[in-house]
């Protein structure tokens, strides 16, 4: 866009809308009581604006949908998997590409062959369903992001970084036990915070010293590599497919989630240079995701993503995408509400332990902040905090690091004034947040209970 203008647009006009349904404060009342208390439990079209996830809720382009009337669904060699394969690997060059119908199919089938118990394995922080995974092999999965990854007020460049102490510490005990390392780009889970490139060689040296292989959770590398780009010394002049392969090129291999920066609304794949642990994992694919070829995928997929990959490594594009959701969180930030900082690529993370003190961490503050934001104003967040990761394995409780809300905001799908709207609500929100009350758990199943689970106000 003009450089000489200071603001930066939308790089792209609307082409089909859909509409979005306004409720009245009585109908979302009834709608989150019928729902038990769970945003999850919503039915979409009493919610106004959806920032539940930034996960496969992205609007396509044009040229998305003209790729998916491309799709060929060859069973077997389908001429849109070596589009996809093309264009997986002129990013990431691995020699193996397994696609998968989403990220956690990948993780499955990963974990599924290295974990087990015994064994753990780090990373910078696990999203919910890749802890969910690695757990489910009875194999034990650590946390080391630097300790401002776990601080929200503190301002880091790359706030998602490994603690490379922390991990030297574990591999020098337990490498032997350590199948992988991961490094998630951007860490989801500690606000959407990038990984420097020297962070990612740190940790590449040290996996080399204890012969671990390293793991990219790819899901955001885009908005990664954008914040490499303007917030590391050394990568300015960089374009933001060389700092992606650079990125590719620090890791044996890497689990991903096309539903996030690639732009589709479906498909994953997991990647590796290893021969023998790939056909391993395609032996799997095989029993539960299909042929290697399509993996859980339609051609058509296949086609949408490839054309994703190209249209989200683009400068126009994640300069818009990272400056509007920095508006979000700036905005809410001058107006006093507690924020993680800085802001994320994908999403802006409410401090709802600081802006609800009077709610103990086990009465679930992000919660109670996740319910009135939809009941004042039809918006759908995500609780990131205490009920999605307090409850462990041998089925005790405790809180979480942080209890967030997560505003997560879908690529290319809401324009300024939908933000804006955002941003009134959750500041009235905040402005009456002393009133909120607590939530206890009704009825919640035993793993991934934020996603079912049943509250009431206390
Ligand atoms: C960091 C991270 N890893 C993995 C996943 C899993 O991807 P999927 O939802 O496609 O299974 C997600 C999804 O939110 C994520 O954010």
């Amino acid at each position: 866009m003009p450089a000489e203008f200071r603001t930066i647009i939308e790089p792209f006009r609307i082409h089909s809308v859909e509409p979005l349904r306004i409720t009245t404060p009585e109908e979302r009342h009834a709608a989150i009581v019928a729902a038990g208390y769970n945003l999850f439990n919503l039915h979409a079209d009493d919610v106004l604006i959806d920032l539940l996830t930034d996960s496969g809720t992205g609007a396509m382009s044009r040229d998305q949908w003209a790729a998916v009337q491309h799709g060929d669904e060859s069973y077997a060699g389908s001429p849109s998997w070596y589009l996809f394969l093309d264009a997986v690997q002129d990013l990431f060059p691995f020699s193996h590409v397994i696609p998968t119908h989403q990220g956690r199919a990948a993780e499955k089938i990963l974990f599924s062959a290295i974990g087990g118990p015994g064994k753990i394995v780090p990373n910078n922080t696990h999203f919910d369903n890749t802890r969910a995974n690695v757990e489910y092999t009875r194999a034990e999965a650590v946390d080391l992001v630097i300790a401002e990854g776990r601080q929200p007020s503190i301002e880091h460049p790359f706030k998602g970084n490994m603690d490379l102490a922390a991990l030297e510490t574990l591999l020098a005990e337990r490498s032997a036990d350590v199948p992988v390392v991961f490094v998630t780009v951007t860490n989801n889970s500690g606000g959407g915070q990038p990984v420097s490139m020297e962070n990612l060689r740190g940790v590449r040296a040290l996996c080399d010293r204890h012969d671990v292989p390293l793991f990219l959770d790819a899901c955001r590398f885009a908005e990664n590599a954008w914040f490499v780009h303007t917030r590391e010394p050394g990568y300015v002049d960089r374009s933001i497919p060389d700092i992606v392969r650079e990125m590719a090129s620090l890791a044996d291999g890497m689990t991903m989630s096309a539903k996030k920066d690639p732009l589709a609304n479906i498909g994953g794949w997991l990647a590796m240079h290893d021969d023998a642990l790939a056909e391993r994992c395609r032996n799997l694919l095989i029993l539960t995701e299909g042929f290697p070829t399509y993996g859980g995928l339609a051609g058509r997929d296949l086609e949408a993503i490839a054309q994703g990959l190209k249209e989200c490594v683009h400068p126009d594009y994640l300069r818009y995408r990272i400056r509007s959701t920095a508006y979000l969180g700036e905005a809410l930030e001058r107006a006093g509400v507690p924020v993680v900082k800085p802001t994320g690529g994908h999403a802006v993370y409410l401090d709802a332990r600081a802006l609800l003190p009077h709610i103990p961490p086990l009465r679930y503050p992000g919660q109670a902040l996740a319910v009135a934001l939809y009941e004042t104003g039809g918006i759908r967040g995500c609780e990131i905090g205490t009920v999605m990761f307090g409850l462990h394995p041998d089925g005790t409780e405790q809180p979480a690091a942080m209890d967030l809300v997560r505003l997560a905001i879908p690529r290319r799908t809401y324009t300024q004034s939908h933000i804006d709207y955002a941003i009134e609500v959750v500041t009235s929100v905040a402005e009456g947040a002393a009133g909120l009350p607590g939530y206890r758990i009704v009825e919640a199943p035993p793993a991934l209970r934020h996603f079912t689970a049943r509250f009431e106000p206390i």
